[in-house]
C-alpha cells in the first residue's frame, strides 16, 4: 500500500465522520433547547434541515480544490514538456550527407549522460560501408548508446562520429535521420493504423512505398492477412500484434526511407524459434546493400554479422570475426558461453 492509499485511507472516513458528530451534537443541544421551550420545534427542524443542506457542497469544495492543485501541477509539466528546446540542433551551415555507402568511423569518441559517470571511453571504431557488425557486450556496457550516436539521438562530450566522412555534427538533421534507420529493442507501435505506424518517419510516403518496406521487412503476408490489412488499427487500443510482428514492422519502419545505415537493438526477451527465423529473414533481406549494426544477445544473430565487435564498459575490447575471437577474447568466450549460446539455435539458418 503506497502512502496516498494510506492517507485516504484514514481521511475519507474521518471526513465522513466529523460532520455526522457534529449533526449529533446540534440534535442533542437543539433538542434540550426544544424540550425546554426556548425555541420551537419548527425553528429547530428549520436549522437541522439548512445544515444538512450544507454539508455536502463543502465536502465537494475539498474535492474541487484539491483536482484544481492537481491540474495546476499536471499543466506545469505539460508545459515544460512543449517548451523545452531540443539540445541537438543543426549548424545553420549544415551540410548534405556527402555521397556513399554509409562507412562510419568513431573517433576518439567518449560520451556520459547529464550529470552522470563518463559510459563510452575514447572509441575509436570504424565499419566499412557495406558490412553488417554485431556489437557484443554484457548489460550496460554502452551498445545502445554508442549506436544512438549515429543519428546523433545524443553528441558526444569528445571526438567525432563521422559517417561517410562527414562529422554527423555538421549534417543536416533530417537527412541524418532519414539515412540511419533504427530499430529499437521494444519497438513502439502508436494507436493508429499499420500503414500510419510504417509511414510515421515519412508522412508523405505513398502506399507503394509502405508495401514495398513491408514486403522487404517481411512483413506484408501477415499485414494483409489482418482484418483490415494496412488499415488495421494496431497499438494500445488496436488488433494486438505478436512480438515478431511488431518487430517487423518496426523494421519496415526503419527502411522506408531507405537509410544506407541501418541499426538492430535486438530484443533480449527469448523468442520462439519460428519468430526468430521470420525475424532473421527479414533482416538478411534488408542488410542488403547497407552498412549493418546489430546489438547482438542471439548466437544465431551473431552468425548474420561479417564481424563482431565486443564493448566492455564503455572501450572497445576486441573486434574480428566469431571464429578469431573465441579464440582469442576470454570476455567473448564468457559472454558467448553464457549468454549468447543457445545451442539449439545455433545454426538455424535461412
Ligand atoms: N538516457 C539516459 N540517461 C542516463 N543514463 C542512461 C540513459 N540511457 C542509458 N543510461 C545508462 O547508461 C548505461 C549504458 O546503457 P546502454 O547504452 O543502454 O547499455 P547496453 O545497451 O550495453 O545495455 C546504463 O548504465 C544505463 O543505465
Ligand atoms: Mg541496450
Amino acid at each position: 500500500m503506497c502512502i496516498r492509499d494510506s492517507i485516504k485511507a484514514l481521511y475519507q472516513p474521518a471526513l465522513g465522520f466529523v460532520p455526522v458528530v457534529g449533526l449529533a451534537a446540534v440534535l442533542l443541544v437543539g433538542g434540550l433547547q426544544t424540550i425546554d421551550g426556548r425555541q420551537t420545534l419548527g425553528e429547530f427542524v428549520a436549522f437541522y434541515l439548512y445544515l444538512t443542506l450544507l454539508t455536502a457542497p463543502l465536502r465537494s469544495l475539498g474535492t474541487l480544490i484539491g483536482n484544481a492543485q492537481r491540474a495546476v501541477a499536471a499543466g506545469q509539466r505539460i508545459f515544460e514538456v512543449l517548451d523545452a528546446s531540443p539540445d541537438i540542433v543543426e549548424p545553420d551551415d549544415a551540410v548534405p550527407l556527402p555521397a556513399g555507402g554509409g562507412h562510419i568511423r568513431f573517433r576518439g569518441v567518449s560520451f556520459s549522460y547529464e550529470d552522470s559517470p563518463e559510459l563510452l571511453h575514447d572509441v575509436d571504431l570504424e565499419i566499412r560501408a557495406g558490412r553488417t557488425v554485431a556489437l557484443i557486450g554484457r548489460t550496460a556496457s554502452g551498445k545502445t548508446t554508442l549506436t544512438q550516436l549515429l543519428p546523433r539521438f545524443y553528441d558526444p562530450t569528445d571526438g567525432t562520429v563521422l559517417v561517410d566522412g562527414a562529422d554527423v555534427a555538421t549534417v543536416a538533421l533530417d537527412e541524418l535521420r532519414r539515412q540511419v534507420g533504427v530499430v529499437p529493442q521494444d519497438p513502439f507501435l502508436f494507436s493508429a493504423s499499420v500503414r500510419e505506424n510504417i509511414a510515421f518517419g515519412k508522412t508523405d510516403a505513398t502506399d507503394e512505398e509502405v508495401r514495398a518496406a513491408a514486403r522487404l521487412a517481411r512483413a506484408d503476408a501477415f499485414i494483409e492477412a489482418l482484418p483490415k490489412g494496412y488499415e488495421t488499427r494496431v497499438g494500445e487500443r488496436g488488433f494486438t500484434l505478436s512480438g515478431g510482428q511488431r518487430q517487423r514492422i518496426a523494421i519496415a519502419r526503419a527502411v522506408l526511407s531507405d537509410p544506407r545505415i541501418l541499426i538492430l537493438d535486438e530484443a533480449t526477451a527469448s523468442v520462439d524459434a519460428s519468430t526468430e527465423r521470420e525475424i532473421h529473414a527479414a533482416l538478411s533481406a534488408v542488410m542488403e546493400g547497407r552498412t549493418t549494426l546489430i546489438i547482438a544477445h542471439r548466437a544465431s544473430t551473431v552468425a548474420l554479422a561479417d564481424e563482431l565487435v565486443v564493448l566492455e564498459d564503455g572501450r572497445i575490447a576486441a573486434q574480428g570475426t566469431h571464429g578469431s575471437l573465441y579464440r582469442s577474447s576470454a570476455l567473448y568466450r564468457e559472454i558467448y558461453d553464457s549468454g549468447l549460446a543457445q545451442p539449439e539455435l545455433v545454426g538455424v539458418d535461412e
